[in-house]
């Protein structure tokens, strides 16, 4: 069976009930506005095409969403958006997208505002579908109020759906109630959308009509009936939203877990991004990761750390409460490093294998060579580390003179001693030592102590003052 899918993503509606100024369909669960999971997920299913119907914020939608990235081996989706404006209704809505849907295709309708629907379901709706047929994804719901009923006759065919302020006592009492997903053949769709009208109890025009056109039409209806609630579950409060993020980053734990990752809690656990996992790789409870961030064996993550685009190497250990985000530029952090408590690795730091970075230090757009240590309360930023330098407590890189940014080079095996001033641009010669509280303005040569501050004196006779007497 092979034919072309075209999705369209309903994404015009106001959501009143986020109390938002943002538009709902750029909400973010993990990490993601709500409609690229959408879009995402029709890459996944190698769509030829997205068409999003936008409305209300459409400006803002349209510049909040990006067109996915393939799929292995699979032709790029297009992402097109056409405007709807007033919003009449899903059927009207469709009617909008028509015009952008190539007759020969397969129409698969998903919502903007519905994340977590999985690609194999929407497949397994596809097959139904097979080029030919209306296919509805529908659900058993306890409490369906407010859904769409599948009303089916005798024999179990499907008839039509009813909307609940359409529907009869005896409707109302039907616990399988549409999706809002649907997947038909764009030429059938197109028919049945020119003859929609919107005699109804809300005026509207109701995609949901296509169904009877079909029964009308002698055609058959599928219905691919699942029992997995989150995946059809859309957001319509901030309350629906939160839930959906938990059911979500469980569901990423769950994935982690299976092929071998070690989580203290499952439940204590955020992707808002990418996250990859080597072999026997531990995170403790509340880490939060963004971006896409890399994690080679064996690493272990401390409990309250905040990991954003970065590559941790094997055997890594980043204590707990670290801060680490790589941004644009990203942070790579070397086989066996240590790092933290209460380190902060900002865009550009490259630390080598072995690297010691310990408490309330923060490295920024610095390479720090193997072995090198900075243990305690200091700066590198724009510096260029050697092998086994030692960087003493409480020494900065004075790297910003005002205007520009300067580069500071310590060449391999320099101690560095604590409560140094580093004013760029400066080289400090491989081998040699700088005595504490040295602010050092001049190039060292190798192998030389330096030091850089008043002379110490002690005054024998000196008395100190004294209160006066009143
Ligand atoms: C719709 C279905 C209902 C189904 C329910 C599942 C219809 C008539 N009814 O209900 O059977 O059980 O979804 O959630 O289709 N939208 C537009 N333009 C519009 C109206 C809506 O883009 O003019 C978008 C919304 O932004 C939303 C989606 O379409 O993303 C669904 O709209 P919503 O109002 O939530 O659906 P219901 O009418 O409640
Ligand atoms: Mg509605």
């Amino acid at each position: 069976m092979s034919f072309q899918v075209d999705v369209v993503v309903m994404a015009a509606g106001k959501g009143t009930r986020m109390k938002s100024l943002r538009p709902k369909v750029l909400h973010r669960l993990g990490g993601r506005a709500l409609a690229q999971h959408v879009i995402d997920c029709a890459a996944r299913l190698s769509a030829r095409s997205v068409v999003v119907i936008t409305g209300h914020g459409a400006e803002q939608v349209e510049a909040g969403l990006s067109a996915p990235e393939a799929a292995p081996g699979a032709a790029a989706t297009a992402l097109k958006y056409v405007r709807q404006e007033p919003q009449l209704g899903t059927g009207h809505a469709v009617q909008q997208a028509a015009p952008a849907l190539p007759d020969d295709g397969v129409t698969l309708v998903l919502s903007g505002d519905v994340p977590l629907t999985q690609p194999d379901t929407l497949q397994a709706l596809l097959d139904l579908c097979a080029g030919e047929r209306l296919a509805l994804l529908t659900l058993d719901m306890p409490n369906p109020t407010g859904y769409g009923r599948i009303v089916r006759a005798a024999d179990g065919a499907v008839q039509a759906i009813v909307e609940q302020k359409d529907a009869s006592e005896a409707q109302r009492a039907i616990t399988e109630i549409y999706s809002g997903i649907m997947a038909v053949p764009t030429r059938l769709l197109k028919g049945w959308l020119a003859r929609l009208d919107n005699q109804n109890a809300q005026g509207e025009y109701y995609l949901t009509d296509v169904v009877k056109f079909a029964v009308g039409d002698g055609l058959g209806v599928q219905a691919h009936r699942i029992d997995d609630a989150v995946q059809v579950a859309g957001v319509n409060s901030p309350l629906q939203l939160a839930e959906l993020e938990r059911a979500y980053q469980l569901r990423v734990a769950e994935a982690l877990m299976v092929q071998g990752t070690r989580l203290a809690d499952p439940a204590r656990l955020d992707v808002r991004g990418t996250l990859v996992c080597g072999q026997d790789v531990e995170i403790d409870v509340n880490a939060v990761f963004e971006g896409r961030v890399v994690l080679g064996d064996g690493v272990r993550i401390g409990a309250n750390c905040v990991i954003a685009n970065a590559v941790i190497e094997a055997g890594a250990v980043i204590h707990p409460f670290t801060h680490i985000d790589g941004e644009k530029l990203g942070v790579s952090v070397g086989p066996g490093a240590l790092v933290g408590p209460f380190a902060r690795l900002r865009p550009g730091a490259k630390l080598g294998a072995e690297v010691h970075i310990g408490n309330f230090v923060e490295v920024k757009n610095s390479t720090l060579a193997a072995g090198a240590k900075a243990n305690h309360l200091a700066y590198l930023g724009d510096a260029t580390v050697g092998e086994r330098v030692n960087y003493g407590a409480g020494s900065i890189t004075a790297n910003y003179d005002g205007a520009n940014k300067h580069r500071t080079v310590i060449e391999a095996d320099v101690h560095v001693g604590s409560n140094c001033v580093l004013v760029a641009p400066v080289t400090l010669g491989a081998g040699g030592t700088v005595g504490g509280g040295s602010t050092i303005t001049k190039s060292t040569p190798p192998g030389a102590l330096s030091v850089a501050r008043g002379k110490q004196v002690s005054i024998e006779s000196w008395q100190r003052p004294q209160k006066k007497k009143v």
